[in-house]
């Protein structure tokens, strides 16, 4: 399975429960929908609509998925990927353990995500979130996390209805160098 390495030391639980981290290792991994439920319940401000998370849930159960671990080998992130077309690779959801926000734990999934893409030939990552028109301010921090790796706002819609405007984001990604 591809792996990506970041450059630092290692990770483990504080007193607090909080988890410090210098170096995560995001890899694919097997389904793991109890995780998924796991980390869901952690941050009810992103994930508050019960439905919503039954079909995450049941969505783990099937979709590509892929891990960040810590020492002991519990899960602390998972991001699910949607394969619409060869060239495209979608992030269908993308979690992180709360106590862990911050530490890179998305950012190796989302490098790790992007490295294998890059060795397939896709040529554009996708992610949908919650769009700019919304007040929401935990979304706006998802949205400045996925614009400081590249992601490109394409347009906001009522995909999901008009209270709950989707922003369609991609990211070009340069092919393969060949030799
Ligand atoms: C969005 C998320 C996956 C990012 O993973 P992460 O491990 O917390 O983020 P990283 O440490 O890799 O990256 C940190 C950057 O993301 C930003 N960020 C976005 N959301 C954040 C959060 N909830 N907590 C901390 N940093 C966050 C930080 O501001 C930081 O950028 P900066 O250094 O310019 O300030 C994670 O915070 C999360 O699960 N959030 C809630 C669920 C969510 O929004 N999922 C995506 C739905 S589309």
């Amino acid at each position: 399975m591809p792996r990506v390495d970041r450059p630092g030391g290692g990770a483990g639980h504080t007193a607090q429960g909080e988890v410090r981290a210098t170096c995560w290792t995001a890899a694919q991994d097997h389904p793991v929908p109890d995780d998924v439920a796991r980390l869901l319940a952690t941050g009810p401000e992103w994930f508050g609509q019960p439905d919503s998370n039954a079909e995450y849930i049941e969505a783990a159960q099937t979709k590509e998925t892929w891990t960040v671990r810590d020492d002991g080998g519990s899960v602390v992130g998972v991001t699910l990927v949607d394969r619409h077309f060869p060239h495209v690779a979608e992030i269908h959801l993308t979690v992180v353990d709360r106590a862990a926000h911050g530490s890179g734990a998305g950012t190796a999934m989302l490098a790790a995500i992007e490295a294998d893409a890059v060795r397939r030939g896709v040529r554009l990552l996708e992610v949908k979130t919650l769009g700019p028109s919304h007040p929401d301010s935990g979304y706006a921090r998802t949205r400045h996390f996925y614009e400081k790796w590249g992601f490109l706002p394409l347009e906001e819609t009522d995909l999901w209805g008009e209270a709950t405007p989707c922003l369609i984001m991609v990211k070009p990604l340069a092919p393969a160098p060949s030799c």
